[in-house]
């Protein structure tokens, strides 16, 4: 666990700024979180794959009581606390370098938010980001499945988790995962997001040929697919 801060000048040349650039996903996600700032005021908040600390350093600044970030890239936790105390949220931060669930094994949040790698293609980096960013595996369920098995024993009863959701991976198996568990899901926000040609390159084609024309769009060289943000909570309150 990284609880303070290290100099600039310590994480030197390996911050890799650039590649934790926030993207379309951690925009999409943080409105609705904006939009759900009761949820947050005074909740205590998880997010796996915390990357840059931005979504966190938002949820600080909208009064959540306190962070804790997980991501398996060590860049990543480094320069996410360097963000959190720079804006002030450094008291209530803790950032864990690891695998998903394992740095929390015991633990529960009121509030869990995720922008997962779940872009449909094998282990491939997309220019300009790092391998863990985006892949998901073949189906895009690499790491979206056992978040949502794992949800269950870390949600607070009474918790929320907001996550963003490719509209091309599956939001009816993401729904049946955790029905068992009594949470269910629905989707807040829709989005398109622009497909750049080097991510449809190495998207799976079996995804691609299914999903292009429901949830892909092409206009010539321009694609776009849609993206969710989903709210997931016990299946009662959202009756
Ligand atoms: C799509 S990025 C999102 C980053 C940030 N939350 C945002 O929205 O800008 C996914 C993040 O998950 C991290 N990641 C990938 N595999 C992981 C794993 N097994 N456990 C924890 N984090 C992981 C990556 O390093 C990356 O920072």
């Amino acid at each position: 666990m990284l609880s303070k801060p290290r100099l600039v000048a310590e994480v030197g040349s390996a911050l890799a700024l650039g590649a934790l650039r926030p993207s379309e996903y951690t925009a999409a996600l943080i409105q609705v979180l904006r939009g759900n700032r009761r949820l947050v005021e005074g909740a205590s908040v998880l997010e796996i794959g915390s990357g840059s600390g931005v979504v966190l350093a938002a949820l600080g600044e909208l009064g959540a009581a306190s962070l804790c970030g997980i991501d398996i890239e060590e860049d990543a936790v480094a320069s996410g606390m360097l963000l959190l105390h720079e804006l002030g949220h450094g008291e209530v931060a803790e950032l864990h370098q690891g695998d998903m669930w394992r740095p929390v094994a015991e633990r529960r949040f009121g509030l869990v938010v995720a922008n997962l790698p779940h872009f449909p293609m094998n282990d491939a980096a997309v220019p300009g980001r790092r391998m863990t960013w985006s892949a998901g595996g073949a189906d895009g369920r690499r790491l979206l499945d056992p978040f949502l098995e794992g949800l269950p024993q870390h949600l607070a009863l009474d918790g929320a988790a907001f996550i963003t959701h490719n509209a091309f991976v599956g939001i009816e198996r993401s729904r049946s995962i955790l029905e068992p568990s009594g949470l269910a899901l629905r989707i807040v926000d829709t989005t398109l997001v622009n497909l750049p040609e080097e991510k449809l390159a190495r998207m799976s084609s079996s995804v691609l040929a299914v999903e292009e024309g429901r949830s892909i769009f092409r206009y010539g060289p321009y694609i776009f697919a849609e993206m969710h943000v989903v709210e997931i909570c016990a299946a009662e309150k959202l009756g």
